[in-house]
């Protein structure tokens, strides 16, 4: 990892524990982050980091939850960060790409038209929001959106349609995308739109193999198509401190990802049983760990993006 030899006069500087916006404020940070990118390797997290601390005016976060392994906790990090943030009053839009379309199963909410019309038949976008509660709206999908996968798969620019076609949706403080377990071409389409990627990782073997094929993958993407998507954030998922095994892995996290890791979200039965009442943990059982564990992540969050 970049961050493991950091420049001493950038600790003394404390960038690293900076907020974003002090960062811009401050000519000297923008100016050194700038010069260590250029010297750096391409994609570097560094220079993602830049990428962002130059970014002005943008209020607009999107942030693709994505893992191409299912069941590390993407979708209950999805409603559980959203919710967390809709009860600050940050006004959140989910959209749903996986097939599926377990959004909408979670929070009850039914649509006639969803993602897959909008990938498909040009339908825009605001036609197909439905409001689940206040500060949430969501973009549902269901199994139809397999069959856009394929219908996209002939299309020139297949890659960028959801960018272009969310062009216009900017009434939000977050968008946040549920990604599909796969590194097919929709969730190729989430990371080209959205401008950060959360990366659930269970704290175990196969969680953090997958989530280093993760970053070879979306650092692929980048070059590819000259795009600035990065992983803001690595969240430490079913964590159990029980469990030997669970400590290790996520140690092995704490060594590698330092400056993106977030809190791990504890194992917990809660989180299981909020999506067949639908609803989040926070209406659920707002006193669970899990509820803590994701009240914090969103602090953590918002701080971020200060
Ligand atoms: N921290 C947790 N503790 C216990 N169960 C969890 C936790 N996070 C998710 N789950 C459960 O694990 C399963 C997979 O989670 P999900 O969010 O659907 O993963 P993904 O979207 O990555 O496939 C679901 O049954 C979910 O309720
Ligand atoms: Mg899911």
């Amino acid at each position: 990892m970049i961050f493991e030899r950091k420049p001493v006069f950038l600790q003394n500087h404390n960038l690293y524990k900076k907020p974003l916006n002090a960062i811009r404020k401050c000519d000297f940070c923008v100016s050194i982050l700038v010069l260590y990118a250029q010297n750096m390797h391409k994609n570097s997290i560094l220079e993602s980091y830049v990428d962002r601390a130059l970014m002005t005016g943008e209020k607009l976060r999107k942030i693709a939850i994505i893992n191409q392994k299912g069941g590390v906790g993407k979708t209950t990090t999805t409603i559980n960060l959203a919710a967390g943030l809709a009860k600050r009053d940050f006004k959140v839009l989910i959209l749903d790409l996986d097939p599926q379309g377990n959004i909408s199963t979670s929070l009850c909410v039914k649509s006639e038209k969803n993602m897959y019309h909008i990938l498909v038949d040009d339908v825009n976008p605001k036609e197909c929001i439905v409001n689940v509660q206040e500060n949430i709206d969501v973009i549902t999908s269901d199994q139809s959106l397999e069959k856009a996968e394929m219908i996209l798969a002939g299309e020139t620019s297949r890659e960028t349609v959801l960018r272009r076609v969310m062009d216009g949706v900017n009434n939000y403080d977050f968008v946040i995308l549920d990604c599909p377990p796969s590194l097919g071409l929709l969730n190729q389409n989430a990371l080209l739109y959205a401008r950060e990627a959360f990366i659930p990782a269970s704290t175990d073997f196969l969680g953090i193999n997958a989530l280093k094929k993760m970053q070879i993958a979306i650092e692929a993407l980048n070059d590819i198509f000259n795009h600035k998507i990065f992983i803001s954030a690595v969240i430490p998922t079913m964590y159990d401190r029980r469990n030997k095994t669970c400590i290790e892995h996520y140690n092995e996290l704490q060594r590698g990802y330092s400056d993106v890791l977030t809190n791990p979200i504890r194992v917990n039965s809660k989180l299981k049983e909020a999506p067949s009442q639908g609803k989040s943990i926070f209406d659920y059982a707002n006193s669970s760990r899990g509820a803590k564990d994701y009240e914090k992540l969103v602090e953590i969050i918002i701080d971020e993006g200060e």
